[in-house]
């Protein structure tokens, strides 16, 4: 039985050799290159699978996310029926995304865009120090990124909340959850972070809603999916200055069209789906010990609860 991979060309063989040094016994077929149908077993695979294309394995037993997201697979028409979705949870996935969250944290609390136009005038001008105790922060989604972002952020001494949608508590953050704590907590954000799973109720919840609930001058930053934003409302909160900048990192459709406005806005720090890529070493444990247990029918680890939709 053979393990199908998908995903770009370019770490196709680095996920092959990423499994093999695990499990050198695996059989392993780089996508479209699948072989007979019938001996594909599990299919590992990134954001532009076709989940039809699955359902033409009939021994299919197990399916892994190549990411921590797993909204690209479960959108309509979603997995085969019946197939079991895992997903990565991953100490490098959830440092790097921490890492970047972090700084554009700084980017912001630091006056960094100030101080890039005042160089690029030559004028030597120090602006009023910012305060981190009073700089407070709001992560949407405290799940294994959010919190992780929490902890890194709160060990520099600045005030930390967090949203879920359902209660949650997390040692040394104000939570809030549901539709009425959300506004709560953007009244007093100055740092909006998302950190969210798509699901069809967190789409769109960047919206000219959430944005104006912001004070006037925050800023936003977006590690989840393009999907958690409604690019014209963010345009428009951008464009009037209710919102000072934003540090984007996931947009839809990817990638990015060159026409788009958000490529340059100077109000926008852009990165190319970046923030924290998966490294197919670093995983490649978890995925193989997935695939074992498939084939002992040991319970599965990381799973993805299709109630939830992640
Ligand atoms: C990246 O976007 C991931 O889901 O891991």
């Amino acid at each position: 039985m053979a393990i199908l991979l998908s995903t770009k060309a370019h770490t196709m063989q680095d996920w092959k050799a990423a499994l093999l040094a695990v499990d050198p016994s695996l059989e392993i077929r780089l996508f479209p290159d699948a072989g007979d149908p019938a001996e594909i077993e599990a299919a590992v695979v990134w954001t532009a699978h076709d989940m039809m294309e699955l359902r033409r394995y009939p021994n299919l037993k197990l399916i892994v996310s190549m990411g921590a997201g797993v909204d690209h697979l479960l959108r309509a028409p979603g997995p085969p029926p019946g197939i079991p979705v895992a997903r990565l949870k991953d100490v490098l996935l959830t440092s790097a995304m921490a890492e970047w969250v972090l700084l554009n944290v700084l980017r912001f609390h630091r006056q960094d865009p100030e101080y890039r136009a005042l160089q690029q005038r030559k004028e030597w001008l120090e602006l009023s120090a910012p305060s981190t105790a009073e700089r407070r922060i709001g992560i949407l989604g405290i799940g294994e990124l959010g919190s992780a972002s929490a902890r890194v952020l709160g060990s520099l001494g600045v005030p930390v909340m967090g949203w879920s949608r359902s209660a949650r508590t997390l040692a040394g953050v104000q939570t809030f959850h549901g539709a009425d704590g959300l506004m709560a907590m953007a009244a007093k954000t100055d740092i909006l972070i998302c950190l969210l799973p798509l699901t069809p109720q967190t789409r769109g919840v960047l919206n000219t809603k959430l944005l104006s609930a912001l004070p006037r001058g925050a800023y936003v930053i977006n590690g989840a999916r393009g999907g958690h934003m409604v690019a014209e409302d963010m345009l428009a909160a951008l464009d009037s200055g209710h919102i000072a900048g934003a540090a984007l990192d996931v947009f839809e459709p990817e990638p990015l069209p060159p026409e788009s406005r958000f490529w340059t806005h100077p109000k926008v720090f852009l990165t190319p789906h970046a923030a924290s890529i998966t490294i197919p070493s670093s995983v490649a444990p978890q995925v193989v010990e997935n695939i074992h247990n498939m084939r002992a029918g040991r319970p599965l680890i990381n799973l993805v609860d299709f109630s939830l939709g992640y």
